[in-house]
């Protein structure tokens, strides 16, 4: 009789700690893709094309078909100057914008992975 009871819980405990393997497994994979500095170049560059390209130019240089029009223009985002910010710094500009440029913030367009793949892509942008 106490086998018995003792028999159900343990069968519970069973399905209980196969799901929390599996969730523990992914949330590993994940953390270890944002954590590896990671970010998905690809994905970024598809975001970047579609949203930023048109300013800073398709390979970020700041030549973009919009750029002539702005005063100041698009920072050229290969340079020496942006690549030695740090990725926090880079976030908080693209989150928020720079006032008194035409850098609009993309909060709420971006999810924080999509910064993240943002933010490898311009990495990937250094010379
Ligand atoms: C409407 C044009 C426009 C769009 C769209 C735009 N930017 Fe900008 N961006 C600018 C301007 C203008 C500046 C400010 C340059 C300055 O401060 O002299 C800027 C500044 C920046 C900076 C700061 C560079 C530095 O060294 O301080 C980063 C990073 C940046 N943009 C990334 C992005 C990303 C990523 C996107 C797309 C998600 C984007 N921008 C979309 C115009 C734009």
């Amino acid at each position: 009789m106490t086998r018995r009871l003792n028999r159900i819980p343990h069968a519970t405990d069973e399905k209980g700690a196969v799901t929390w393997f599996v969730g523990l497994g992914l949330g590993i994979i994940m953390a270890s893709l944002a954590v590896a500095g990671g970010g998905d170049i690809e994905k970024g560059k598809t975001f970047y094309r579609q949203s930023c390209g048109h300013c800073h130019g398709l390979n970020g240089q700041g030549d973009g078909e919009m750029g002539g029009y702005l005063n100041p223009p698009p920072a050229n985002l290969a340079s020496e100057k942006t690549q030695s910010k740090s990725d926090t710094e880079l976030k908080e500009v693209i989150m928020k914008g720079r006032s008194g440029t035409a850098m609009v913030g993309f909060e709420g367009a971006l999810e924080d992975t999509d910064l993240i793949d943002l933010i490898a892509y311009v990495r990937s942008l250094k010379p």
